[in-house]
């Protein structure tokens, strides 16, 4: 098995329509990404992955979709205008930008070589700018959500009136954030645009210690669950001094990425900062009532925080092989099957009728409960290579013979095993795996 690069990943995700460059055919825009059909499934997969398991599958977290452009006063209020900064420095020979902690650390200018050649560091707010209305005037600046978090902060007394819930209990929600990184790169690391999942998980403040090491387990967890190389993870605490304005303890999740060990996701202990924020900019009344006490009191907040791209990456990165196969070589994507984009391909071994007439109802047969893919072009060993490219755990291939017996062979793309059976049993043997894996 040799190493998995990101020239290799990069390729993959082009050629077999996982990932591509955005706007390409005007040159590119650098730094955008576009999700291809196999991307896309791929990052669905992820999203309905995690809602089902930290939403739909407790009792203790319910769900929002907040608005993308708040009101101005939101980022007022929370600290960003203020405080959402990186530190910019310029290279004095060459012009070239970069944040002051992760270029100076170098002394050398990646882009000219210039040694030691700074500009003082100067503050850069990275949240996006836009106007809201058909005037551009300050009056009317508003801003793209730099982080998910706040929608649900700020909707926290509505969500607590109806949702009837009572601490602990937590908020989540998928979506856009967006930042004008200085540095982005790194392929889907560090982009401009991004989706982040995220909970905030409201509880009594003398509690924050054990529910911080149980959001701790499930975000492992849950990397377990993604078929995440475990070995490549790592916590990271960060120390005084070094955490966000909000935060009271901070542990980054760390992945050993091709590029060097780098945060995966955040978790943080946040206190009160937020709800006191917001209750006193706003007016509006933010405390909890405790139904058995009567006690009034702000909740403290836990928030696990969870990159989607960051995500999709590691996962690529750890189901990525290749394998000798008597003395050829394969490439295959060991993907869960909760989160590969097809579960099954059926694939007749010719595109003659007397073959498609029994391959296409039996694909159409098993999409009513699975993610299924068709495909007739090309020798059955390049649709294999494909498939195993592609991340697909089983292929069934209809041949001459299940015309006369009324069966087709189920190849395991892990083990690459072939077993022959009843065509009207494959639906049934193929749904048994598949709630036994997700
Ligand atoms: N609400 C807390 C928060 O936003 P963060 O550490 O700034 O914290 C959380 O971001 C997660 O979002 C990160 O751990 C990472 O997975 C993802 N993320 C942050 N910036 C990103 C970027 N520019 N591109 C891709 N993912 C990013």
């Amino acid at each position: 098995m040799s190493e998995v690069t990101m020239e290799k990943i990069v390729e993959l995700c082009k050629r077999r329509g996982f990932i591509f460059p955005g706007s390409e055919i005007y040159g590119g825009m650098a730094n955008t990404w576009d999700f291809g059909p196999l991307g896309v499934e791929l990052k669905n997969n992820i999203k309905q992955a995690w809602w089902r398991k930290f939403v739909q599958q407790r009792s203790d977290v319910v769900g929002l979709e907040s608005a993308l452009i708040m009101n101005p006063k939101v980022w007022q209020a929370s600290g960003h205008v203020d405080h959402f900064h990186d530190e910019l420095i310029e290279c004095k020979e060459c012009h070239g930008r970069f944040r002051s902690d992760e270029a100076e650390k170098e002394n050398e200018c990646p882009l000219c070589g210039a040694k030691g050649s700074w500009t003082e560091p100067a503050k850069f707010n990275t949240m996006f700018k836009t106007f809201v209305g058909p005037k551009e005037e300050e009056a009317d600046t508003a801003y793209l959500r730099p982080e998910t978090a706040q929608g649900m902060f700020v909707d926290w007394p509505l969500v607590a009136q109806t949702s009837r819930q009572r601490l602990p209990f937590g908020v989540a929600q998928i979506g856009k954030a967006f930042r004008n990184e200085i540095t982005p790169g790194n392929f889907i690391f560090r982009t401009r645009e991004f989706e982040q999942m995220e909970i905030e998980y409201y509880i009594k403040a003398e509690e924050w210690e054990e529910h911080f090491g149980m959001w701790f387990k499930q975000m492992h967890e849950w990397l377990e669950d993604c078929g995440v190389d475990m070995d490549r993870v790592h916590d990271h605490e960060i120390p005084d001094g070094e955490r966000a304005h909000y935060s009271k303890r901070t542990v980054d999740i760390e992945f050993e990425w091709p590029f060097g060990r780098k945060e995966l996701y955040g978790l943080a202990y946040r206190g009160d900062y937020d709800l006191k924020l917001h209750a006193d900019a706003s007016g509006r009344d933010f405390t909890y009532t405790d139904p058995n006490t009567g006690e009034k009191f702000l909740p403290h907040v836990i928030e696990p925080s969870f990159g989607l791209e960051r995500t999709l990456l590691a996962v690529l990165l750890s189901a990525y092989k290749e394998e000798d196969v008597g003395g050829e070589q394969r490439t295959v994507l060991r993907l869960p099957s909760s989160l590969a984009p097809y579960q099954v391909a059926v694939l007749p071994l010719s595109r003659k009728d007397e073959l498609t007439k029994i391959a296409e109802p039996l694909a159409q047969d098993l999409r009513k409960s699975l993610r299924c893919d068709y495909d007739v072009t090309q020798s059955i060993g390049k649709r294999y290579r494909r498939q195993d490219e592609i991340g697909t755990p089983y292929c069934v291939t209809v041949d001459f013979d299940s015309i006369e017996d009324g069966q087709a062979t189920v190849r395991e793309r892990d083990s690459m095993k072939q077993e022959r059976m009843a065509i009207s049993d494959i639906s049934g043997y193929l749904e048994d795996k598949f709630c036994n894996n997700c």
